[in-house]
């Protein structure tokens, strides 16, 4: 009888009073569901948005970390935390505990810029930490720091808008940029960050990562901090300032947000908890210019309607409760001698062959092949070794050269000699050094930026890095 009913209700079957029930005659022959039908096919490539082709466009060679991949017993995977180091168990009670609570209340939607309570412990924690200068109403909780590059771009970029970013850059950031139809500017970055003399007249944004720029760790400082706000000043352009990783400081004590220089309100500050905490947990968030305040909620609520609440509550209350500011003291201890045994490491084995730079911060160290030498063959090399390396750019095709923009261009990596004074001279032999390298690496895949005309007139060979070393907090020892 039900199955009767089932029929009926989905329109498979008509039923006639006093007649019986009969096969609906609509369905017959063509009906797409039919037993033994072909299915039909959608087009391969259907017709797309200028968006959804322009992200389908980013995504093409996507690094291959992404994808899982063989473990290894020594995966210098960049920008992970070792997850060993996670206090798993106070995190467990605090989730618990918060789940346990939930109020009615907090199972129905929220306030698309967040919990409250999290906002108020980020407000407090990034103005303690890092000198941003915000309250509570300034934040907006994001999903990880890419979902914040996302909305800035949605609230502040036009098809056609020029965004100045860093060379070399976060490939994640450019994806972002790139599918809101910007036009992209490189600006080169030496030893000292971005190159801020070099800024174009005009541009609607710049993306920078000053405090540890992402991925040659330089710090950009002071005077190029100042001549950086200025310029956004008279370019009319919004700074997004990416503070992805700058709790860990290793040597000198930590460097203030640009943010906290601002005085007029053009920075969109972002700070994420994957690098802190786990990757998994997308929770990260952006402290927004009062101006744009209205315009960021109404987007983060067209995007998803807000964070996962339990999440949010949990993160507030590990703050709180100090869990967060122990975790991150404890780390950052074990992440100095991790880096330390890393760096001693390739003083043993690479020598002069390759230049640390961005050795004092952060969860990575990026090397300079002192010669020019092919990624690919250094990364097959290391990985036959039980290794597994990247190159600088998290894999070669993110930073390739399309070749409708640039065809085939190089920067050149300079033959220059590497101070090994430089270099504390090594103590201990760390296991994870041998695997390293076999041998250092001739012949190293020069780092391919053709695509950016700031790259391609400057090449800086202080900053042309090809090969990620590996950071301490990612080794797997
Ligand atoms: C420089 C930089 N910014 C942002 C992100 C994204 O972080 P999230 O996990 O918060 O989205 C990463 C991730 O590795 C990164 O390296």
């Amino acid at each position: 009888m039900l199955a009767y009913e089932q029929l009926l209700a989905e329109g498979y079957a008509s039923a006639r009073a006093g007649s019986g029930t009969y096969a609906a005659r609509t369905l017959a022959p063509d009906a797409p569901a039919t037993r033994g039908a072909e299915p039909v096919r959608l087009p391969s490539s259907p017709h797309l948005s200028r968006f959804g082709s322009r992200a389908v466009e980013s995504a093409r060679g996507l690094p291959s970390w992404r994808l899982r991949e063989t473990p290894l017993p020594y995966d210098f995977r960049y920008g992970r935390p070792a997850s060993g180091d996670f206090p798993h168990d106070a995190w467990r009670r605090v989730l618990a505990r918060c789940a346990r609570r939930a109020s009615q209340e907090s199972l129905d939607y929220g306030v698309p810029e967040g919990l409250a309570s999290l906002r108020a412990a980020i407000a407090d924690y990034a103005s303690r930490t890092r000198a941003v200068r915000c309250g509570p109403d300034d934040v907006v909780i994001v999903n990880g720091s890419q979902q914040g590059l996302d909305l800035a771009a949605r609230v502040l970029v036009d098809p056609g808008d020029v965004v100045v970013l860093e060379e070399p850059h976060y490939a994640g950031a450019r994806r972002v940029f790139e599918a809101a139809g910007a036009r992209v500017r490189a600006v080169a970055v030496d030893g000292d960050g971005l190159r801020v003399a070099e800024l174009p007249r005009m541009a609607r944004l710049a993306y920078v990562t000053p405090s540890h720029q992402f991925p040659t760790g330089a710090v950009l400082p002071a005077p190029r901090r100042l001549a950086l706000l200025a310029w956004a000043e008279r370019a009319g352009a919004w700074l997004v300032e990416d503070d992805y990783d700058s709790e860990y400081r290793y040597a000198a004590r930590p460097v203030e947000s640009l943010q906290g220089l601002d005085r007029v309100g053009r920075v969109l500050y972002v700070g994420t908890f994957s690098k802190v905490l786990f990757p998994s947990l997308r929770l990260g968030y952006v402290v927004v210019p009062r101006a744009l305040r209205r315009a960021f909620r109404a987007a983060k609520s067209l995007t998803d309607t807000g964070t996962s609440a339990l999440e949010q509550a949990a993160l507030a209350e590990f703050i709180r409760e100090g869990y967060l500011a122990r975790h991150v003291s404890r780390s950052r201890a074990r992440n100095a001698a991790r880096r330390g045994a890393l760096l001693e490491a390739i003083c043993e084995h690479l020598g002069a062959a390759a230049e640390v730079t961005g050795a004092d911060a952060g969860l990575h160290v990026a090397a300079l092949a002192a010669r020019r030498s092919r990624l690919a063959t250094a990364r097959a090399r290391a990985r036959g070794r039980g290794a597994r390396c990247r190159g600088l750019s998290g894999d070669a095709p993110l930073q390739r050269a399309p070749a409708r923009r640039r065809p085939g261009a190089r920067l050149r990596v300079a033959d220059g000699a590497v101070d090994p004074r430089r270099h504390p001279a090594p103590r201990a032999r760390h296991p994870a050094a041998g695997a390293l390298t076999a041998r250092p690496s001739r012949r190293i895949e020069n780092w391919r930026s053709g695509w950016s005309q700031g790259a391609r007139r400057r090449a800086p060979s202080s900053s042309t890095p090809t090969v990620w070393a590996p950071s301490g907090a990612n080794c797997t020892m």
